[in-house]
């Protein structure tokens, strides 16, 4: 948030309307006028005409008049706040507002909106709310780590809930937040895994995602003993329901929001929210199993994710249930890494007593046996992870929002 900084304690807080309507123009004017501490300028006109031509230069809070009966209107909005990113903070004024509309700019993250006619001491108090930038409760966001699957049982949710329990302890005890999200919601078995209890109702979501806040979050998570929170829907295994996109988008945007980590178990099939959330992830795993078809499923995942995402989310590859099989037919490392290339992350050890007991258990890898290979396998994979992203991204993590 570097360029926020100069802004934090503004001397002279700039103001630029954008705007067609006397009415308003002239309600800033007279509010702002008896301001020495606020320059205003106005741009006359609206966001739809203007937009292409609108320079916040050094504004600290941008105001739009917008039309919001007027898709194209809200089109250019989508468009000048993706430009103007997180500063200036734009303020919205409408005519009306319903419910569809505050979602849209949430999901533009507009900083503000209020509805017409204005009352001058709201806008000034809007503008100076938002002028002194986000808290740092706000601006926080997750490191997001997503598993996805090659093939079916090949142990997404095993290593994915292992790298959650790698990630909370990589700190103090209490000290780093970290969420499991299962988005596996037909085939689900985090919640099984753990021996919780899953509270994510998404039959009560899904109609209306903007009902989707911290304090209905809190009621929808599981609580581990360990300190691990879990996302976990009942699982409806004859169920094929599709989710709005928006609402899967809601809720991780939210969840990263109030957590240090998160970590994703994915199903196997692509559905019309997979994409967001593999852009708005900062690591990419692929779980594969060590044979030659799993490993070709591997690879042509990589290249399906690289094609439709672009080059900057690059998938690593973990390969599960590793053996060294050093005098029998079979792959061997040297094949694993020759096939997969730059995507090579490493391997984790076949233990199957180990995760058999802990999945009977419903208990996490550490607690069966403390010190265990698979769970020392994946901190050398996970936590070097962590440090790159942390040099990588010094400037705050992607947002899920900008997914979309
Ligand atoms: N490293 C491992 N060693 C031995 N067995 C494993 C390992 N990882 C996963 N398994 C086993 O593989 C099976 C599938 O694991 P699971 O995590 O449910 O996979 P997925 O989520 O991909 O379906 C489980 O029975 C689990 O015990
Ligand atoms: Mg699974």
């Amino acid at each position: 948030m570097l360029d926020r900084q100069d802004n934090v304690v503004p001397s002279k807080v700039r103001v630029i309307a954008l705007t067609a309507d006397e009415a308003l123009e002239q309600s800033l004017r007279t509010t702002f006028g008896a301001s020495g501490k606020i320059e205003l300028s106005i741009v006359k006109g609206n966001v739809l005409n203007e937009e292409s031509g609108f320079s916040p230069a050094d504004a600290s809070v941008v105001i739009v008049d917008l039309d919001a009966g007027n898709p194209d209107e809200l089109a250019a909005l989508q468009r000048l706040t993706n430009r103007i990113g997180r500063w200036p903070p734009v303020i919205v004024v409408t005519e009306g507002f319903n419910a569809e509309l505050g979602r849209g700019l949430v999901q533009m993250r507009v900083a503000d909106f209020l509805v017409k006619p204005v009352d001058g001491i709201d806008v000034v108090r809007a503008c100076a709310r938002v002028a002194q930038g986000p808290t740092d409760d706000e601006v926080r966001e997750a490191e997001i780590f997503t598993f996805l699957p090659a093939a079916g049982g090949v142990g997404v949710t095993t290593l994915a809930i292992q790298t959650a329990m790698t990630l909370l302890n990589s700190g103090p005890r209490g000290g780093v937040k970290t969420c499991l999200v299962d988005l596996d919601f037909q085939h689900g078995a985090c919640a099984d895994y753990l021996d919780l209890e899953p509270r994510l109702d998404l039959s009560e979501i899904d109609p209306r995602p903007e009902r989707l806040d911290r304090q209905l979050l809190e009621v929808m998570l599981s609580r581990h003993a360990s300190g691990l929170s879990l996302i976990a829907a009942p699982n409806r295994p004859a169920e094929m329901r599709s989710f709005d996109p928006g609402m899967v988008t809601r809720l991780l945007d939210l969840v990263s929001s109030h957590f240090d980590y998160v970590v994703i178990d994915m199903p196997r099939t692509w559905f019309s929210w997979t994409d967001n959330v593999l852009t708005g992830s900062n690591k990419l795993f692929i779980v594969s199993e060590m044979t030659v078809p799993g490993l070709r499923h591997a690879k042509k995942l990589m290249g399906a994710i690289s094609e439709r995402l672009g080059p900057d989310q690059q998938p690593l590859v973990i390969v599960n249930r590793f053996e060294q099989r050093l005098f029998a037919p079979g792959l061997r490392l040297a094949d694993i890494k020759q096939a997969l290339g730059a995507g090579f992350c490493g391997t984790v050890p076949n233990n199957y007593r180990l995760v058999r007991e802990a999945i009977d258990r419903g208990i996490p890898l550490d607690e069966v046996k403390s010190g265990n290979n698979v769970s020392a396998e994946m901190k050398k994979l996970v936590l070097p992870q962590r440090a790159k992203a942390a040099k990588a991204e010094p400037e705050g993590k992607r947002l899920l929002f900008w997914a979309k």
